[in-house]
C-alpha cells in the first residue's frame, strides 16, 4: 500500500521543501499487480516473467535489528538511486542486475505497471532476476562493529589470526573479505573462505571475492573523495539464467555498509554513524530511561529524528554522486 505518512509518521508537508518533491509519498509498504515473491525488511521483490525481477525499496527503517514503525522520508529512493549510481560506475567492471532504476522505463517495460508510477518513482529498479548464492560476500577495510569486538578478544577474524596491535576503526590494509551464511531469521553467521569453498565450489568462491575486492577497492576511493569512508559492505551474487555470476541487490548503500564522515573520523574509538546515528541516540536513550526493552515494537519517533534521519540519507545521496537526488 502507497499511502501517505500517518500523523505518528513523516509529515508529508513538512517534508516537502526539503526534499523538492511536493507528489512523493512515503511507503511502507507496496502492493503492485505483479507477484510478489519475496519482502525482506527493507525491500518488496516481484517477479516479471522467470528473467526479471522488480525489486522495490520502501521507507521501511530498522535499527538494533527491529523495525521502525515509522517511514524515513526519501529513504527507499535514496537507497535505490545510490546504488544506480554505483551500477552505472560499475560498467565495465563487473557484470550486474541493474536493467533500468527509471520509472517511466520501466513501465514502457513493464505494461502492468501503467497506473502506479507514483509507487515506483526513486523507489524502483528492474533488475536481473538471479539465483541467489547463500552467501553474503562482506568486505571489511576497516575494523569495527562485530570484527573489532572478535578481534580485542581473540586477535582473529572469523577465526582467522590479524595482526597485533590493530586499533578500533583502524584501517585495514588490504581489505578482509569475511563471507557470512545468508541467515532467514536472527544474524548473519560468519563463515570462514574454506567453508564458502564448500557451500559454493572454489571457483565461484574465488569469483566472488575477486568481484567483491574490486568493487569495494573503487567504492572506498571514490566515496572517500567524496567525504564518505566506507567502512565496510555487504555485496550479495546471483546466477542469471545464462549462467553469468553477477552483482544483485544493493550497493554501497548506507544499509548495506557502514558510512562515516570523513572528516570525524578517528582511528582507536567507535565512529558515528553518517546515516542512523540520530535514530541510534534516540533508541539508546529510550532504553536507558527504561522506556523501551530494545525488541519489537520499537518506541515511536519523533518527527525531529524521522526529518533528521531523511536529511542524512539525502546526504548520503549527495556526497557520494556529488548531485542532490532530484525524484521527478
Ligand atoms: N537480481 C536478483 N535476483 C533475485 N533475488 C534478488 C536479486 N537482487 C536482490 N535479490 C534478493 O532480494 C532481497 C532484497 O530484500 P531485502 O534487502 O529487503 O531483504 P534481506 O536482504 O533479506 O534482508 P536485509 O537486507 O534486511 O538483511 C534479498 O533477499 C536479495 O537476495
Ligand atoms: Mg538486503
Amino acid at each position: 500500500m502507497n499511502r501517505p505518512a500517518s500523523p505518528s509518521s513523516a509529515r508529508i508537508g513538512a517534508d516537502a521543501a526539503v526534499l523538492k518533491a511536493p507528489l512523493m509519498t512515503t511507503m511502507l509498504t507496496s502492493d503492485l499487480p505483479l507477484p510478489r515473491i519475496g519482502r525482506g525488511k527493507v525491500r518488496d521483490i516481484y517477479a516479471i516473467g522467470d528473467d526479471r525481477v522488480l525489486l522495490l525499496t520502501t521507507d521501511r527503517i530498522s535499527a538494533f535489528d527491529v523495525v521502525m514503525a515509522e517511514t524515513i522520508p526519501m529513504k527507499g529512493a535514496v537507497l535505490t538511486q545510490i546504488s544506480a549510481w554505483w551500477f552505472a560506475q560499475l560498467d565495465g567492471l563487473v557484470p550486474h542486475h541493474m536493467i533500468s532504476a527509471d520509472a517511466d522505463a520501466i513501465i514502457r517495460e513493464v505494461p502492468a505497471l501503467q497506473g502506479h508510477r507514483a509507487s515506483l518513482a526513486g523507489r524502483a529498479m528492474l533488475c536481473r532476476r538471479t539465483t541467489v548464492f547463500p552467501i553474503e560476500c562482506v568486505i571489511r577495510g576497516y575494523l569495527s562493529g562485530s570484527a573489532w569486538k572478535e578481534y580485542a578478544a581473540e586477535g582473529t577474524l572469523a577465526g582467522e589470526k590479524l595482526a597485533p596491535g590493530l586499533k578500533e576503526s583502524g584501517k585495514l590494509e588490504p581489505a578482509i573479505f569475511s563471507p557470512a551464511t545468508k541467515a532467514e531469521t536472527g544474524h548473519d553467521e560468519n563463515i570462514t573462505i574454506a567453508r564458502m569453498r564448500e557451500v559454493l565450489s572454489g571457483e565461484v568462491a574465488s569469483t566472488l571475492e575477486s568481484m567483491a575486492r574490486s568493487v569495494y577497492t573503487l567504492g572506498e576511493k571514490i566515496a572517500r573523495e567524496q567525504g564518505i569512508i566506507i567502512a565496510d559492505t555487504k555485496f550479495e551474487f546471483g546466477r542469471d539464467n545464462d549462467g553469468r555470476v553477477i552483482l544483485i541487490d544493493e550497493v554501497m548503500t548506507p544499509d548495506s555498509s557502514r558510512f562515516w564522515a570523513a572528516d570525524v573520523y578517528t582511528p582507536g574509538r567507535p565512529q558515528p554513524s553518517f546515516d542512523k546515528q540520530p535514530l541510534r541516540d534516540y533508541l539508546d536513550a529510550e532504553r536507558r530511561a527504561g522506556r523501551w526493552n530494545g525488541d519489537a515494537p520499537p518506541p515511536p519517533l519523533p518527527a525531529s529524528v524521522v526529518d533528521a534521519t531523511s536529511k542524512r540519507y539525502l546526504e548520503a545521496y549527495r556526497r557520494v554522486t556529488g548531485a542532490d537526488l532530484k525524484i521527478a
